[in-house]
């Protein structure tokens, strides 16, 4: 492997040697970038000069090329995508491609919500494409972004072994997932580092952990034997197909998927969302998929644990989403029957006359004079709360479990009901 690397970097020195035509400076070797960029940009040379890649006569220009070599040129520095680092590392580039990371920019893109939001949050990556830059750009997606003006943020393999470092060590903590699997919809990092594993993981880091004890992190059940291919069997939605047999469980799946605009709420076939969910891989598509993961990660749990242990707990996971499943599916049906019967407008960009989560806040479609607010409850509930109660179960923390979950969901549809009895007392009557 270090000699295919190898290889491949002298035949990339040949080929810078050999081809004139591309435009060479006299100097291939970067040392002038290095020692312009000593002054202006001192810590990313230092960096570098930390990194492997130093040590491997891994310059500058491996990755940026050398047409840029004065301040005034400084826009024709090529900005490398992963294709780039493909060049020496086939291996973790091909597992990405096959992972959920490769579709991260393309599912942001596909939510209604995405092209009403601030581009500065999308394109300039802050904000959704802050986190979502995961997921290798396609030609037409890198020209649209580069047409609004943002150049950046074509990389994603400098996400978990940032720039210039570019450490394994760094991307083995699992603090570097921390940065996007944090915060509202999604805090693995809270769940994890505050629950038993996390706590082990975290004690054993300062010393007070005897040297052999285990404990798991991020990476040793999402990323084993170094993989870049990261699967779940639920995913984020916590949906899979075929529907469950449990024909109350069923309802209800069907219920939060007409809420997902991925079923018509009218005839109840499918919409042209479906082909997108199924294409970004947001759901596993059969029993057998599912299973495969789910029994993947047993075998994770079973090097520390029994596997009858590690099999209890999870379908205790799997239970409690059914019975979160059912608060949220009550709720849904309380908001479309507010739409029913016109209390609630449905909004111009609403697919239908139907409660729809994947406005997000933008409860109004969009129209922010005009949002609702028993939407905005029902939309917590789904993405801060469900997500809560079924990924802090499988991430082992009891707080998130409950009071942040479950009890939240109770909350929620508490507030609703409430909310909802008022709208129809009101509705009509002078403001
Ligand atoms: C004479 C000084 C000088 C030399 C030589 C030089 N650079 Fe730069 N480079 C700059 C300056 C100045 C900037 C712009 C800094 C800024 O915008 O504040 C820059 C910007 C860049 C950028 C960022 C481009 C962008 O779009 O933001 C990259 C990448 C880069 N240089 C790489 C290189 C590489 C690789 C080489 C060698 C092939 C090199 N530089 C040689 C001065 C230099
Ligand atoms: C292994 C590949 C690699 C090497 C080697 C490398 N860079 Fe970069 N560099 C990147 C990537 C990836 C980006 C981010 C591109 C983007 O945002 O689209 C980047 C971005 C930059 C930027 C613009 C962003 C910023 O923070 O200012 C500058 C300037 C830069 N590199 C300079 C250098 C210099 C100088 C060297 C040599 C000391 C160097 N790079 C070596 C991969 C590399
Ligand atoms: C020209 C070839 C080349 C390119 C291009 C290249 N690398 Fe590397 N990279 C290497 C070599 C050689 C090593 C050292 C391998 C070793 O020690 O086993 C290395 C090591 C690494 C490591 C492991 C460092 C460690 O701490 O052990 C990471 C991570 C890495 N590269 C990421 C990247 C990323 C990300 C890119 C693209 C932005 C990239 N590389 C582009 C050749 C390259
Ligand atoms: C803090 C980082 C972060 C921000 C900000 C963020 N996301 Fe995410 N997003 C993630 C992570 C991490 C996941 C995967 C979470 C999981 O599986 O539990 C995700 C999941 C998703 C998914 C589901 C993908 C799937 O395949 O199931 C969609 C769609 C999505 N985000 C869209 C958005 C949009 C649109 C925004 C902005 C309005 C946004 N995200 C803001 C990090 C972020
Ligand atoms: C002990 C193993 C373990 C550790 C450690 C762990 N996870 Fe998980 N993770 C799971 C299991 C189990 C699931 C649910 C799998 C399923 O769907 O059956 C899961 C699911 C996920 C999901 C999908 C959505 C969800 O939460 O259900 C994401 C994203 C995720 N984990 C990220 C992380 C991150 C980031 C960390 C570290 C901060 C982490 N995990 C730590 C076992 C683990
Ligand atoms: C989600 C975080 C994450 C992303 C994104 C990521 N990596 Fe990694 N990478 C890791 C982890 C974790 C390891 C350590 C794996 C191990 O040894 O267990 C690693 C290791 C590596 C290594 C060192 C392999 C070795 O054993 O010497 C290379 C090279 C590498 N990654 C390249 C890449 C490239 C190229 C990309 C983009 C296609 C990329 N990585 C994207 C997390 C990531
Ligand atoms: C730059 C942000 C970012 C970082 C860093 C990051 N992730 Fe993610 N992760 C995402 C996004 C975004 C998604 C959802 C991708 C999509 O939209 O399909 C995701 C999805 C996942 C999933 C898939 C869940 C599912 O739906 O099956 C797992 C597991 C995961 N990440 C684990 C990790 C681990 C472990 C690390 C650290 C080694 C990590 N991630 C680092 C942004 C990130
Ligand atoms: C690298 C070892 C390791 C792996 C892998 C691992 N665990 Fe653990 N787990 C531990 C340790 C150590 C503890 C704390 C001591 C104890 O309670 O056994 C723990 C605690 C737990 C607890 C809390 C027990 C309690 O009494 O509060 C549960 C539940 C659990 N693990 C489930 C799982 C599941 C499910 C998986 C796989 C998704 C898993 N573990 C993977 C090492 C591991």
């Amino acid at each position: 492997m270090k000699r295919f690397r190898r290889a491949s970097i002298l035949f990339l020195s040949l080929l810078v040697s050999a081809i004139p035509v591309t435009g060479i400076a006299a100097d291939s070797s970067g040392d002038a970038c290095i020692k312009c960029h000593e002054k202006v940009s001192p810590g990313q040379v230092a960096d570098w000069r930390a990194s492997k890649h130093s040590g491997e006569e891994v310059g500058c220009i491996a990755c940026h090329g050398e047409k840029h070599m004065a301040a005034k040129d400084c826009k024709l520095a090529v900005l490398p995508d992963e294709k780039v680092c493909a060049e020496c590392h086939e291996d973790q580039f091909n597992q990405f491609v096959k992972g959920k990371h490769n579709l991260g920019w393309a599912s942001m893109m596909a939510m209604p919500v995405t092209p009403l939001e601030p581009d500065e949050l999308i394109e300039g990556g802050r904000g959704c494409g802050g986190c979502h830059n995961m997921g290798i750009k396609t030609k037409a997606q890198k020209e649209a972004q580069l047409k609004l003006g943002y150049r950046y943020q074509n990389n994603s393999c400098d996400e978990c072994h940032t720039r210039h470092a570019f450490s394994k060590k760094e991307a083995l903590n699992p603090r570097a997932c921390q940065q996007c699997h944090m915060g509202f919809d999604h805090p693995q990092w809270e769940m994890w580092s505050s629950s038993k594993h996390g706590t082990r993981t975290l004690v054993k880091e300062v010393g007070d952990l005897p040297e052999g004890a285990n404990a798991p992190k991020c990476q040793t059940c999402h990323m084993p034997d170094g993989t870049h291919n990261n699967h779940t069997a639920w995913g984020f939605l916590g949906v899979r197909l075929p529907f469950p047999e449990n024909p109350q469980w069923k309802q209800d799946r069907i219920t939060i998927l007409k809420a997902l605009g991925v079923l018509n709420p009218v005839t109840g076939k499918p919409t042209n969302l479906l082909e997108t969910v199924k294409k970004l891989d947001m759901v596993r598509l059969t029993q057998e998929a599912w299973q495969a993961e789910r029994d993947k990660m047993i075998k994770i749990c079973g090097q520390c644990h029994s596997k009858t242990y590690a099999r209890k707990q999870l379908e205790m996971g799997d239970h409690m989403l059914r019975k979160s499943d059912r608060l949220m599916a009550r709720a849904i049906d309380i908001v479309a029957g507010l739409y029913r019967e016109g209390i609630i407008q449905k909004p111009e960009r609403y697919p239908f006359n139907y409660p729809n989560l994947l406005f997000f806040m933008r409860t109004g479609g969009g129209n922010l004079n005009k949002v609702s607010h028993i939407d905005q409850i029902l939309l917590k509930m789904y993405l801060k709360h469900r997500m809560r109660t079924f990924q802090g179960f499988f991430h082992i923390n009891p707080d998130y479990a409950y009071w942040y979950g479950w009890a939240a969901m109770v909350e929620d549809l508490g507030k609703i009901e409430e909310t909802a009895r008022l709208m129809r007392a009101t509705h009509g009557k002078a403001k």
